[in-house]
């Protein structure tokens, strides 16, 4: 399928998919295999929501990753893996080889009880075996449902437990920079409460010591030596459930965000075409973790989709220095690099002495995701990786979307610093006011909607259809709200200013406040809590927390250990706040609800200009946190 290549084209075809998005969409979906072609191409109410792309076709998306680039692209590479040490051996993983072991795993999942249908846990460091875990359960129908690594127990349990999942599948421990994490040992604690998982297999990666549950734990290993390697590609129907990713709100619990087998396929792979321009033989880098969408999208399946070559990094940006993205990018000659801004503020931060040992003369692409990426940043990527010659696509999406929305096309939509410019074919967003009215016009801002189904939107919240609708499509009536504000200057591109509700991004990572909030007041002395985000340099946002501590006895340097500990224990250490203020009471109005705003402003370090504050139930309390706020 011919992708864009002109501006005057993009126009074309954007007005192509607004005025026919079935026609538009159909025409893209016709390059896949197909077991069985749709009946339908599309149908949706967004009141309910019920959205179906290609409903009746059935289809199996590792057959369109794998066995539909065979024998032609057998010897190509798929996946180069760098190892997290570089003295380590890196691994290639050629089409061929990459199909195999997925064919084999996928059975190794059968012999271990996993159907189509089953909900399969993965939590495993960025090996190569963890691509093929997602595709091994996508070959037999099975949901996987992927948890970061980084994540503790009690919210790896939490997770295993909502959807139900009938296995895990994990290794003993994992590198990550100088430290080996023993993960098995997080996977042994979750499940003291998670009686569903039936078999748990285990990868060997760092030869760490761990605990045998007899009957329950495989090795992969043993597991692989025993299986066929033919494994035919369950058909499954275009709507069937891809995956489920959990993701953080503004309230409650992490949900399980719900994607299906056919639109997913037909937009991640359409939105990689376009936005990254990847050409035939070249080599594509996304630095993200497969642990979150960027990596199941842009790591997996949508490059597999178009028969790329990608590299697969287990490691972080500083080991074992600042300069190892560089590295990793002249070792492949990558063309193509997509990471987040807030790795970027972190090596600027380290200065050029890191970059300039290296020539980066391959780079043609950059990419941008997670995050608003500030002009300082945008510039210095620009500048210093790009050397002013590659055009960088700052790419907005979100879990929920399955793939990018708002994007530059490379080399063809000008770019301006911080800005996502414009919308892909195929998405209409539209931006609205608090009331849901539509803000027309240029140089606008408001609340980010989107009012047409794409191929990749979010389906459902695993187990809980109302909280999807409630979350997304309640707020304003006939739209998928975002959650995001944004800016549409003169000329139409659009700028994400961020997080209009209760959730935070802390380098790229989505918390909500109310679960940070919830993990703090575990505490046995803190009665009540109130997180906020403020601007962090390199984070892009930190976490900030008023603590109310019942313990007149208990010094604030103990309690800030105290509390962290209780955070990594309840989500990870990703949610650790990093400033803690105790205080003895909460700015509230006369119905108890805390004025967020306040405590935002304070925490920008603004004392003066704090609104209105006559709705306060206790002045008072406000000057007590302006004169304890942390700098
Ligand atoms: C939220 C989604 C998209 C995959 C990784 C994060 C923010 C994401 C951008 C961007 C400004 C961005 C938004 C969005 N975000 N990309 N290019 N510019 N903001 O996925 O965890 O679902 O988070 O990340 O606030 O709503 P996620």
């Amino acid at each position: 399928m011919a992708r864009i290549t002109s501006f005057e084209e993009y126009q074309k075809e954007y007005k192509k998919s607004v005025d026919n998005p079935e026609a538009f969409w159909a025409e893209q979906a016709e390059q896949f295999t197909w077991q069985k072609k749709w009946d339908t191409v599309l149908k949706w109410n967004f009141a309910e929501p019920t959205i179906e792309w290609f409903a009746g076709g059935k289809l199996n998306i590792t057959e369109n990753c794998l066995d539909r680039h065979l024998p032609e692209k057998a010897n190509q590479v798929a996946y180069y893996w760098e190892p997290n040490n570089p003295t380590e051996k890196a691994v290639t993983l050629t089409y061929q080889q990459l199909h195999q072991q997925v064919c084999r795993f996928a059975n190794v999942l059968k012999n271990n009880g996993a159907k189509k249908g089953d909900r399969v846990c993965i939590y495993m460091p960025m090996v190569p075996e963890l691509a093929i875990a997602l595709l091994a359960c996508a070959r037999i129908g099975a949901v996987h449902s992927v948890v970061f690594g980084g994540f503790s127990a009690s919210a790896l349990s939490g997770r295993i437990q909502d959807c139900d999942c009938k296995l895990v599948v994990t290794s003993d421990g994992a590198y990550r920079g100088a430290k080996t994490i023993p993960i098995k040992a997080v996977v042994d604690e979750a499940l003291e409460i998670c009686p569903g998982v039936e078999k748990v297999i285990v990868l060997n990666r760092t030869n760490t010591e761990i605990k045998w549950v007899e009957g329950r734990d495989v090795r992969w290993e043993e597991e692989v030596q025993k299986a066929n390697a033919d494994c035919p590609a369950e058909p499954m129907d275009a709507e069937d459930m891809l995956f489920i990713l959990y993701t953080s709100g503004s309230t409650g619990k992490p949900k399980g965000v719900v994607h299906t087998c056919g639109g997913y396929m037909v937009y991640t792979h359409y939105s990689f075409e376009n936005v990254f321009q990847y050409n035939e033989g070249g080599v594509y880098w996304c630095t993200a973790d497969i642990g979150w969408v960027t990596g199941h999208s842009y790591i997996v399946y949508a490059p597999l989709l178009a028969g790329a070559t990608s590299v697969m990094f287990e490691g972080v940006p500083a080991y074992p220095d600042a300069g190892r993205f560089w590295q990793v990018i002249d070792k492949y000659k990558v063309n193509i690099f997509y990471t987040a801004p807030t790795a970027i503020r972190a090596l600027e931060a380290m200065g050029l002495d890191y970059v300039k040992p290296y020539k980066l003369d391959s780079l043609r692409v950059l990419g941008s995701v997670g995050e608003p990426i500030n002009e300082e940043a945008w510039n210095w990527y620009n500048e210093n990786i790009g050397k002013g010659k590659c055009p960088i696509v700052d790419t907005w999406w979100q879990t929920e979307t399955g793939g990018i929305l708002i994007s530059p096309l490379a080399g063809i939509t000008k770019t301006k610093p911080s800005f996502a410019t414009l919308p892909l074919p195929g998405v209409q967003p539209i931006l609205v006011d608090e009331k849901g009215n539509e803000i027309m016009g240029n140089g606008v801002e408001g609340n980010l909607c989107i009012k047409f189904p794409w191929p990749s939107i979010i389906r459902t919240t695993y187990g809980d259809h109302e909280r999807c609708r409630q979350t997304y499509f309640a707020t304003y009536l006939g739209l998928y709200f975002t959650g995001d504000g944004c800016k549409r200057d003169e000329d139409g591109y659009y700028r994400i200013t961020g997080r209009v509700d209760d959730v935070l991004n802390v380098s790229g990572h989505r918390l909500g406040t109310a679960e940070v909030e919830s993990a703090i007041n575990m505490h046995v002395d803190i009665v009540e809590s109130a997180v906020v985000g403020y601007p962090h340099d390199i984070k892009g946002q930190g976490i900030y927390a008023y603590v109310i501590c019942t313990n007149k006895n208990k010094d604030a340097e103990t309690l800030r250990k105290e509390i962290m500990a209780e955070v990594a224990k309840a989500i990870g250490p990703i949610a650790k706040p990093d400033k803690i203020q105790i205080v003895t009471g909460l700015p509230k109005t006369r119905s108890g609800k805390i004025i967020r705003r306040i405590l935002r402003k304070v925490a920008e370090g603004e004392t003066n200009n704090l609104g209105d504050i006559s709705t306060l139930l206790d002045p008072l309390v406000v000057k007590e946190i302006i004169a304890g706020a942390i700098k």
